[in-house]
């Protein structure tokens, strides 16, 4: 439903997160009537432009980033007239005062800051607000990611961000959680009794989470060298899907039932140290090869250094100790530059117990339940079935394989959409509390501190192939493979 007039205003404006994402999504959120006339997009940045001109790079970014519905110019004419521009300085006074004037707060009007800036400058911004009276009535921030580089930095911007707002003005984003088919999970794990008698160490032998893109690092290096995978991907978005895959049925859709429960799983995870850490965990990265039909770098030539220790590939076998769960392993990968973009938690059951079948039927697979996150969202049951025909019980594995698209022909929101309207109602629901983005940091830190000690640096890698061949070691080792989609 539409909310009321609203000011969104984005620190960090011009930048990559606002021009690829916030604004194109705002834009189908306005398309879809969920923005009322009277209300703000206000961009924030340093760079010294005017309002048209500011105007016209939104227009660039929204006929880029949304699609068909860009192409109604009426649309995005009527959009534009939302949005304005202020130039200012988080380290400087000058402008400030003016820019408090120019929003007016009222005790009634939602008014939410996005900080999609470098985090470096979230503290300042978050003081300057306080100083000119910003963070009172209904207003909200949103702290984008990176939250922290660990444990104590991710704690000393709680604890600045919270000097100037309460946590529940507070709206810390992991986008996987905007995700449809993230959702999903929810929809399907508490909406059909089918799956939940069966969710647990007796019926589920392992669960695998795979996010593979196929990009490098682009023109993100030197945020990147100074953060990896385990910090950019594993220690948000891939805990955040385990926990939805392993939380205990929450008692409601309250913003703190849910966000109880998944507090529980990370603080259920078995620690991996300097004890386990090579047994339990693969580091890689890339070099130069083929993505796309197309040779690429490797990744010391793509950020212009000689070495680095960074990596660009993480596959992990984490455990979540509980009764649920013991003995489970959920295998966790993600990477740069693997052969595809794909994204997807496939939950392995357990093999039946005593086979009636003769050799002639062929092997006899065991069930698997395949979530499709990205390209192509979708839900898929491997099940055996008999192959047609007199020739005797055969055998084949079949997916009963429900995409999305498919079903529902409708367009799949972007993350972002949603977060930013759930922000503007004031739903926390999706998004990280404090002491969740702590407890994953505190799962993470000896990971990190256990690679750093060790004497050897990640894994090389070919671009575009699945990671190092310690990955395939990790899993094979225990006897299973990583799920390979051939259907
Ligand atoms: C971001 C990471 O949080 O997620 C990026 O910083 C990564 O490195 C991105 O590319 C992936 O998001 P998505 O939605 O494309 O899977």
């Amino acid at each position: 439903p539409p909310v009321e007039a609203f000011d969104l205003v984005i620190f960090g404006g011009t930048g990559d997160l606002a021009v690829r994402k916030l604004l194109p999504g705002l834009f189908h959120r306005y398309t879809d009537g969920q923005i009322r006339p009277g209300s703000r997009i206000i961009g924030v940045a340093r760079d010294a432009l005017g309002e048209s001109e500011y105007r016209e790079r939104v227009r660039a970014a929204v006929e880029k980033g949304a699609g068909d519905e860009a192409k109604n110019g009426d649309a995005v004419a009527t959009f534009l007239e939302l949005v304005d521009y202020v130039a200012l300085d988080a380290r400087k006074d000058a402008g400030w005062a003016q820019f408090a004037q120019k929003l007016a707060l009222t005790p009634e009007r939602v008014c939410v800051f996005y900080l999609a800036t470098s985090p470096e400058i979230f503290v300042e911004i978050c003081e300057r607000l306080r100083e000119h009276g910003l963070n009172t009535g209904q207003v909200r921030v949103v702290v984008e990611k990176p939250i922290g580089r660990d444990l104590a930095s991710a704690a000393a911007i709680n604890d600045a961000v919270g000097r100037s707002f309460g946590e529940h003005q507070t709206f810390r984003i992991d986008h996987y959680l905007g995700k449809e088919t993230v959702q999903n999970l929810i929809a399907l794990r508490f909406g059909n009794a089918l799956f939940e008698p069966l969710w647990n160490a007796e019926h589920i032998d392992n669960v695998q989470i795979t996010v593979a893109e196929s990009i490098g690092v682009e023109i993100r290096g030197a945020f990147y060298d100074g953060a990896g995978a385990l910090r950019d991907m594993v220690q948000n978005h891939l805990l955040q899907l385990l926990c939805m895959v392993a939380m205990e049925p929450p008692a409601s859709l309250a913003p703190d039932a849910i966000r109880d429960e998944k507090l529980k799983v990370l603080r259920a995870l078995k620690p991996i140290d300097e004890s386990n850490a090579a047994q339990l965990s693969v580091r890689g990265q890339y070099r130069a090869g083929a993505s796309n039909g197309g040779a690429v770098p490797g990744y010391l030539e793509e950020i212009g250094k000689r070495e680095s220790r960074t990596e660009t590939f993480v596959a992990l076998k984490a455990e979540v100790r509980n009764w649920r769960w013991a003995g489970v392993p959920f295998y966790l990968r993600t990477g740069k530059r693997m052969p595809e973009r794909v994204s997807e938690i496939v939950i392995t059951f357990r093999a039946i117990p005593h086979s009636i079948f003769t050799e002639q039927a062929g092997p006899i697979f065991a069930n698997k339940l395949v979530i499709r996150l990205q390209p192509d969202e979708g839900v898929k049951l491997m099940v055996m079935n008999k192959y047609p025909g007199p020739g005797g019980l055969r055998l084949r594995e079949v997916a009963l394989d429900m995409s999305f698209a498919e079903t529902f022909g409708v367009r799949y929101p972007e993350a972002y959409e949603r977060l930013l309207m759930d922000v503007v109602r004031g739903n926390p629901t999706l998004f990280m509390r404090r002491d969740e983005v702590e407890a994953a940091w505190a799962w993470a830190d000896p990971i990190l501190k256990a690679w750093e000690g060790m004497q050897d640096g990640p894994k090389p890698y070919t671009a575009g192939t699945w990671g190092p061949s310690a990955a395939v070691a990790l899993i094979e080792r225990d006897g299973r493979n990583w799920h390979e989609d051939g259907y």
